[in-house]
């Protein structure tokens, strides 16, 4: 485990602000730094910190460039639960980043495989990424990387799980109306990220915490393959670290 390195939060806001600590590091030493970024619950913390940073201590995104890790098929940049609409809502339009310099896949792309192939030039061009920002799927997914996905793949489309298109229903009226494909970042190009920042909160994702460091490297936990990268920091609160602290006290040390 040489290659990670855990912070223990109290709760997720604490989470929140070791997270965006991080990332407001890695801005100072790189003002033109690619930042991979993440929607759901767990980055709002870290947003809300970065907001709060830029509002305060001046932390300057104007050189910063964005890449984010996914996005729902279908739904346009206006939809209130379009990951565009997310990224405007928690971070985008509070801090003085350049719009140009900030990307996200387009689910509503006419010719979604020509997308897929020119976001990931997109990463090449800007030079590749350097902190990737993740949060863990219950079923261990990283992006839209479900179950079963292949270590190696680019950014491509992918139909969500029954498992995921659940755990998001919480954010649209049914079930029905939660999109069955996403566009996301494959693993190959989350791995291909100087260093990954993953923040994991709540008792809901212990389990799948630990199968993700301390279980084999399965495609089945996608997460898992986070094992092999060189440089990981992991940031889980208390509730988090729970079942991995009864069988390896180490973890937080
Ligand atoms: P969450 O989602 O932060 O809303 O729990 C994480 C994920 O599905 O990657």
């Amino acid at each position: 485990m040489s290659n990670f390195e855990v912070w223990r939060a109290a709760d997720p806001v604490s989470a929140g602000k070791i997270g965006a600590e991080i990332i407001s590091k890695t801005i100072i030493n790189k003002p033109d730094c690619l930042l991979g970024l993440a929607t759901g619950s767990t980055p709002v913390p870290v947003y809300k910190e970065l907001v709060l940073q830029h509002k305060k201590e001046a932390l300057d995104f104007s050189k910063v460039r964005t890449v984010n890790l996914d996005e729902y098929v279908g739904l346009p940049a206006d939809h209130p639960q379009s990951y565009h609409h997310f990224m405007m809502d928690n971070l985008f339009r509070h801090i003085n980043i350049n719009l140009q310099n900030t990307r996200i896949p387009d689910g509503m792309a006419t010719d979604l495989s020509a997308h897929c192939d020119q976001y990931e030039q997109q990463i090449k061009k800007w030079n590749g990424i350097d902190l990737q920002l993740l949060g863990i799927g219950l079923n261990g997914h990283i992006g839209f990387n479900e179950p079963a996905s292949v270590f190696t793949r680019r950014t491509h489309l992918t139909n969500l799980t029954e498992s995921t298109r659940k755990a998001n229903q919480r954010f649209f009226t049914s079930i029905d109306e939660v999109p069955r494909q996403a566009i996301t970042m494959g693993i190959g190009t989350i791995m291909a990220a100087s260093q990954i920042l993953l923040v994991c909160t709540g008792v809901k994702k212990a389990d799948i915490l630990e199968r993700t460091f301390f279980g084999p490297i399965d495609p089945m936990v996608p997460a898992s393959v986070l094992q092999f990268h060189q440089h990981v920091t992991v940031v889980a609160d208390d509730a988090a670290v729970k079942t991995i602290l009864q069988k390896h006290p180490e973890f937080t040390d």
